[in-house]
């Protein structure tokens, strides 16, 4: 008796210690078992590793993947990517934006307005010389452009779905911010595109948040933002439209041949609003310790993408620790530091100039549900500008308004201000939010994502 109840006991613990070889053993490769500091007990997987994306293997993408917090396998999936060009969706989106912690010291602390709440949350590093993604042919960090860009992110999700079998027909929005206004509407065209040879992209929308579109508008809306914000005076507002406007001097500045009225404006602009001020949103303080870096806030080099950079500094002292990068599966290949835009990309910033507008247009006609969303306290890609871009698009695609301007609530309160035409084209603002709109107002950006999968206008009264 109690010899075959030992024996039973010890064949249960076997049976124990097999089961846990056995799903230790089958558990997929990239599945992050513990990121250092996380909380204890999470409801959700995180998966991130390497996708390589030519066939000699020279060179493989990095990403991070966040499945939804319940029920992932009804959920959609989401791409979202950062802009820069050459900054990280790791660093910038998913742990000071919209994912699901946010590095503290030793801690990553929970964000309670994470959008893998709503979604399976895919992070890409892209292109190749963003953060840990790489090639390890430094020549071909050389002149890569929008191009090679979109081409690389077509080629990754093809493999990724490899990877992750079961999301292969999952649908499929794309979201992200700034510079990835060209990223998104590119890749989405090639998705478009390769889906009539085959159907695998199975793409339901794309959002874009103070995305740059159409560079003369966006960055010309700056002067008048400027101005109505009181960060610059009558006469140098004057001087910003007239004798040197902003597309101007960024496009002197890409061709290294900035005239000399032009420079002279700029200095003008630049004194006034100081340096004491996030142009990436106008009412946030600076963090004093790093104002030096925050000055270069002017520079066309740093137009498209920063984050608070107190909240950068501990992201940037995360990412480089052996014991997460370890965890994260992460290499360093050819750089000593994982950074948040990267300094070894030499990007055609030229590309800036090309307008993607027109591949939303398409994108809309080919019935494809576009929402531009505007943080409405940013100065680099103004709400104004994208604003009336967005209202120019309905007008030629002769869409109707269908809900028309006005305010949509988050709690009590007013979260901003939409429309809608012809029930695919949106726009949105979110009130009191920066240029990363989820890092400043995440309970307002998780409601506005939420109504963008749900296909629905945003919430009306409360
Ligand atoms: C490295 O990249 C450059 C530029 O893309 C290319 O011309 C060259 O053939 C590559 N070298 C190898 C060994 O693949
Ligand atoms: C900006 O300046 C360029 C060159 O002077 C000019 O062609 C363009 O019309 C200006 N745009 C605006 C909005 O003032």
């Amino acid at each position: 008796m109690c010899s075959s109840s030992w024996k039973t006991m010890a064949v249960a613990l076997l049976l124990i210690e097999l089961w846990f070889t056995i799903e230790s053993s089958l558990a997929h490769p990239d599945k992050i078992v513990k990121l250092p500091g996380q909380p204890p007990r999470l409801s959700f997987q995180q998966f991130s590793g390497y996708v390589t994306v030519d066939y000699k293997k020279h060179t493989a993408l990095f990403y991070y993947f966040v499945e939804a917090e319940t029920d992932p396998a009804s959920k959609p999936l989401v791409l979202w990517l950062n802009g820069g060009p050459g900054c990280s969706s790791l660093g910038v989106g998913a742990f000071s934006e919209n994912g699901p912690f946010r590095p503290n010291g030793e801690f990553l602390v929970k964000n309670d307005y994470s959008w893998n709440r709503e979604a399976n949350m895919l992070y890409l590093e892209t292109p190749i010389g963003v953060g840990f993604s790489y090639s390890t042919n430094t020549s071909s960090y050389e002149a890569v452009d929008d191009e090679i860009t979109a081409r690389d992110n077509l080629v990754f999700l093809q493999n990724w779905y490899n990877k992750f079998p079961n999301y292969r027909h999952r649908d499929l929005y794309i979201t992200g911010e700034s510079y990835a206004g060209h990223y998104i509407p590119q890749l989405a065209k090639l998705m478009v595109e390769f889906n009539k040879k085959q159907n695998l992209f199975n793409l339901k929308g794309i959002a874009l948040g103070n995305p740059v579109l159409e560079f003369a508008t966006d960055f010309n809306s700056r002067a008048e933002y400027f101005w109505s914000h009181g960060l610059i005076s009558d006469s140098t507002y004057n001087m910003f439209t007239s004798v040197c406007n902003y597309s101007r001097y960024v496009s002197e500045y890409y061709r290294d041949s900035v005239s000399p009225s032009c420079s002279k404006v700029m200095s003008q602009v630049s004194r006034e609003t100081s340096k004491f001020v996030d142009k990436y949103d106008v009412t946030l303080d600076v963090c004093i310790s790093s104002v030096l870096s925050q000055s270069m806030a002017i520079n066309p080099q740093q137009v498209s993408e920063r984050v608070d950079v107190c909240v950068e500094d501990k992201i940037v002292n995360y990412l480089n620790r052996k014991d997460v990068q370890k965890a994260l599966h992460a290499r360093l290949v050819g750089v000593r530091r994982w950074t948040v835009c990267s300094n070894i990309l030499d990007y055609q910033l030229l590309n800036l100039e090309m307008p993607t507008i027109s591949i939303v247009g398409s994108l809309i006609k080919s019935g494809i549900p576009v929402l531009v969303y505007s943080g409405d306290q940013d100065s680099v890609i103004p709400l104004t500008g994208s604003r009336s871009l967005v209202s120019r698009l309905a007008k030629e695609l002769e869409l109707e308004t269908t809900v028309p301007y006005r305010v949509w609530f988050e709690g009590k309160q007013v979260g901003g201000w939409t429309q809608v035409y012809g029930n695919i084209l949106s726009f949105a603002t979110i009130r009191g939010a920066s240029h990363e709109a989820p890092f400043s107002q995440p309970e307002r950006s998780l409601m506005l994502f939420k109504s963008f999968l749900e296909g629905k206008p945003l919430p009306e009264v409360f």
